[in-house]
């Protein structure tokens, strides 16, 4: 396993502001001026895996569905999109993908699923739609046509626009039937301009591709598709499970939504 500990890295600096133990000096180190500038960022995540959570089991509860594609899985940390959809449907069968060796490393984690559904784990980028779709691991666990959740959490903000964002999503819907959906969550400067400068900028000198979005650049993800109410709205507003919790929008400072292929 090929873990390189000289720069930092994206799943590995989440793991940091989750609370996790899976991350190097060198992410310590880059997470922490992250957090000097940005200290928002542990609510930042925090709300975006809870907007995970509930985007999975309406999913899985209101749509019915029983397929997820996963992309940009992150280390594992628990409750995993699997376990969230098998709770609700036990059949479920999910496919992760990330394109970082650690998340390779710790992926047992993430393939012990109920015995009536399935899981499997594919170390693959984004970049390269044509070979996740053909992964045999997919094939050997999705039904491609059937409707399926394809699920892109806080992934995109590490794909800059020279690497064709909006069209990379598009082969990707192009392969699905209609009824399949698409979930999307991704940083945003709207709320506090200047400070994700800093953070961007903190992310690129380590080696990480970055670049944050506005509300219309994120809205363009879903053209074509038929996004589900509330739309694209910060996750902590996106079908709460009460009263929306009293947060601040650039401490969050993420945009997501959920739309459905017609
Ligand atoms: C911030 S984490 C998000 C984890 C999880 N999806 C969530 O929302 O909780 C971003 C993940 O995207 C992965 N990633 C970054 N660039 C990628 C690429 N080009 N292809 C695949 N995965 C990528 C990173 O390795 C990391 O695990």
């Amino acid at each position: 396993m090929n873990i390189d500990t000289t720069r930092p890295h994206p799943a590995r600096m989440y793991d940091y502001y989750l609370g996790g133990k899976d991350h190097y000096e060198v992410d310590e180190q880059a997470a922490a001026h992250v957090l000097s500038v940005f200290p928002g960022i542990k609510t930042c995540a925090r709300t975006n895996r809870a907007f995970m959570h509930r985007a999975t089991r309406w999913l899985a509860g209101e749509a019915g569905i029983r397929q997820f594609l996963d992309i940009g899985t992150g280390i594992p940390t628990e409750p995993n999109l699997h376990q969230v959809a098998q709770t609700v449907a036990p059949d479920a069968r999910i496919v992760y993908a990330d394109n970082d060796p650690i998340v390779l490393a710790y992926a047992q984690a993430l393939l012990h699923g109920t015995p009536e559904g399935r899981t499997a784990y594919l170390q693959a980028d984004v970049r390269e739609p044509e070979r996740i779709l053909k992964a045999p691991e997919l094939h050997e666990t999705l039904d491609l046509s059937q409707p399926l959740a394809l699920s892109f959490n806080a992934l995109f903000h590490f794909v800059p626009d020279e690497f064709r964002p909006y069209e990379l999503v598009r082969q990707f819907i192009d392969a699905l039937p209609s009824g399949s959906f698409l979930v999307l969550s991704h940083a945003t400067p709207d709320f506090a301009p200047e400070t994700w400068r800093k953070v961007q900028d903190i992310y690129t000198q380590g080696g990480i591709p970055a670049q944050v979005r506005s509300r219309q650049e994120v809205e363009r993800f879903f053209d074509g598709l038929e996004l589900i109410a509330p739309g694209v709205e910060e996750p902590h507003r996106w079908k709460p499970d009460g009263e929306v919790p009293d947060l601040s929008s650039a401490d969050v400072s993420l945009w997501v939504g959920l739309a459905r292929k017609p």
